[in-house]
């Protein structure tokens, strides 16, 4: 993990020296940072100078005391074996600065333990990246026993400005709080491998629970060894509860470790999936509750704050909610969309985001019928829509069904997200999006339907269809124009440009920005007004707005969309989508 650590850190502006004990590993490290820095060069999220920055902020050597006798810093990721962090220690020690930070990288590992090694040890703590870290967003900050709080603070402060969300864990227990949860659920999975199979159980959790992999292609993803070893710590500190089960036990003996092996639960020949039909006959609560039980322990533990083990677990896991949610939402989760009643109002939360919450055919039949019930919900006054996770409002239309389109299915589908988008702007009561993180495509087009789109200054708005030999075809050629006038809007639909909340907000396609750190109150009291005005009046004004050429302007958006899936440029632009590359145009 030291050549992601070492890019997040340079990223934030650091200086940083990675050493490693061979040039070779050097030289494997520079390559991944290069290729990661060219990834989002690539796709747009750095300049090429700004890569270059990067990568200048970085040396390399084998040399630790050329790493270490000016840092104010250390971050140690050497593998998890304590005799051999004891060692690096105790040199780092003897080299670095008496008043420099010491941190360690472990997800397991003892940090009051190893700080017994060095002659500070209040400035001696854990710092757990998850892997990879340039894309993961949590950093667990593992407090020792003598770990002074100031050193905490100021670790809490650097990673946020690695643009990290750390997580201050104050106890020193086994796992901390991602892998406590984690492994043990892992385990508790296992322990029901002789009433279900492990594509059922994969199955249901992965389709029906929103985790983005079952438990059993985790454990092969983690490897199996290590989900053992980790067990065998909680197991040695809090008894047989935590004992690997049998299965764990067996595979391991038998050298099927996993990803790493070829083989584990699943062979690795081709990768591996399943689909939601297989996990029918499970009850996701049987694994849930021991998930959420083992987040109340650590609460109970004094680990962490409710807060902290809510954020760790939904960022560590890469899950919609964390588990107090979990447990409020009375463990029903796992449905693309769900619909709340909260105080007058209904939320609609898209519920994809390991695919940035993009809509399927699917997910637009259920927003339809939720607003069929709306209409007749006297107790429903305002219907607000938004994206789980952190990262998406939603990234458009699910493009991974397009490929095998023919003109006529692309006419469907453009009809299709027509319609409910027309339910959206008919409806007779108020219909706000609530945006934050990515708002494109099909997205913008949902947003555009409603009356009112409430962003976080961390959203970004457009329309990418060209990108993919395309245009909007869920009523964007229509909305867009209407809303921010046809210059601008064919400029933002030709180039496919994305833009920043504020300019936005400037040119009229957001009604509000409200800063990421109020967004949820501003987004509250917004809608709490909106919800108190006259039902009546509010239906009437939406009529008059509504502009009497939409039918008119919709067929034709149609006709035009479904025609493009004829030509060569389109087939280019998806196919270009998925093999991650920019596309080649004909204009054939
Ligand atoms: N349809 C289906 N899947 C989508 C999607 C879409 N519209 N947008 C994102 N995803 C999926 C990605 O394929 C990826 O899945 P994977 O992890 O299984 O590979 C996942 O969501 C995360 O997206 P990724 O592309 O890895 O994130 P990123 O930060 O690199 O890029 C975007 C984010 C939004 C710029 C990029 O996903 C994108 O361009 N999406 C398509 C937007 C679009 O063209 N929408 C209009 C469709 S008509």
């Amino acid at each position: 993990m030291g050549h992601g650590i070492a890019q997040v850190s340079a990223s934030a502006g650091y200086q940083v020296v990675v050493r490693d004990i061979s040039q070779e590993f050097l030289d494997k490290g520079l390559e991944a940072i290069k290729s990661s820095l060219g990834r989002f060069v690539k796709r747009e999220r750095l300049s090429q100078s700004q890569a270059d920055e990067i990568l200048g902020r970085i040396r390399f050597t084998t040399s630790l005391d050329e790493a270490v006798s000016n840092a104010n810093l250390v971050i140690e990721a050497v593998p998890e074996i304590m005799d051999l962090k004891r060692r690096v220690w105790a040199e780092v020690d003897e080299l670095a600065p008496r008043d420099a930070i010491l941190a360690t990288n472990t997800s397991s590992l003892s940090i009051t333990e190893m700080a017994r090694h060095v002659s500070h040890p209040e400035r001696f703590l854990g710092m757990h990246f998850f892997n990879p870290p340039v894309l993961m967003k949590l950093v667990e900050v593992n407090q020792g026993e003598q770990t002074s709080p100031e050193v905490v603070n100021t670790v809490m402060e650097i990673a946020r400005r690695m643009r990290k969300t750390p997580v201050w864990v104050r106890k020193d227990s086994p796992g901390f709080i991602v892998n406590r949860v984690l492994i043990t659920y892992l385990n508790e999975a296992a322990k029901l491998l002789d009433q279900y199979s492990v594509r059922q159980i994969d199955a249901a959790m992965q389709h029906r629970a929103g985790m983005p992999l079952g438990p059993f292609m985790l454990c092969d993803l983690i490897g199996l060894d290590i989900v053992v070893n980790i067990l065998r710590t909680f197991e040695s500190k809090w008894g047989e509860y935590y004992t690997p089960e049998s299965r764990l036990l067996e595979l391991v003996k038998s050298g099927k470790l996993g990803r790493k092996t070829g083989e584990g639960f699943y062979k690795y020949d081709v990768r591996p999936s399943v689909n939601e039909k297989e996990g029918e006959g499970f009850d996701v609560q049987l694994l849930l509750k021991p998930f959420v039980a083992e987040a109340e322990k650590l609460l109970e533990e004094g680990v962490a704050s409710k807060e902290d083990i809510e954020t760790a677990v939904k960022l560590g896991c890469n899950l919609a909610w964390g588990p107090f949610e979990i447990k409020e939402k009375g463990f029903n989760l796992g449905e693309d969309v769900i619909a709340e009643k909260q105080k007058g109002v209904l939320w609609i939360t898209l519920n994809r985001p390991s695919k940035l919450n993009s809509l399927t055919l699917d997910m637009l039949d259920q927003i339809s019928t939720l607003l069929a019930k709306a209409e007749k919900d006297s107790e429903v006054k305002v219907i607000a829509f938004k994206g789980a996770g952190d990262r998406a409002f939603c990234a458009g239309a699910d493009v991974s069904q397009f490929p095998s389109l023919t003109k006529s299915g692309a006419q469907k589908l453009s009809e299709k997200g027509q319609n409910v988008f027309k339910q959206i702007i008919t409806c007779s009561k108020p219909t706000i999006a609530v945006i934050h993180g990515y708002c494109l495509g099909g997205g913008n087009e949902l947003a555009m339907a409603c009356d009112y789109r409430l962003a976080s200054e961390a959203a970004s708005f457009g329309q990418p269809e060209i990108t993919l030999g395309l245009i909007p075809g869920w009523g964007g050629t229509y909305l867009l124009p209407k809303l921010i006038g046809p210059a601008r809007a064919l400029e933002l639909i030709s180039t496919g440009r994305r833009i920043s909340a504020k300019e936005a907000e400037k040119i009229g396609l957001v009604t509000k920005v409200f800063e990421a750190s109020e967004f949820n109150e501003k987004v509250e009291e917004f809608i709490s007004n909106i919800a108190r005005g006259p039902p009546l009046a509010l239906k009437s004004v939406k009529q008059l707005l509504k502009g009497k050429e939409l039918e008119e302007a919709f067929k034709m958006e149609t006709e035009e969309f479904s025609k493009l899936f004829e030509t060569e440029d389109t087939k280019e632009g998806l196919k270009a989508f998925n093999e991650r590359r920019k596309p080649a145009f004909k204009g054939l």
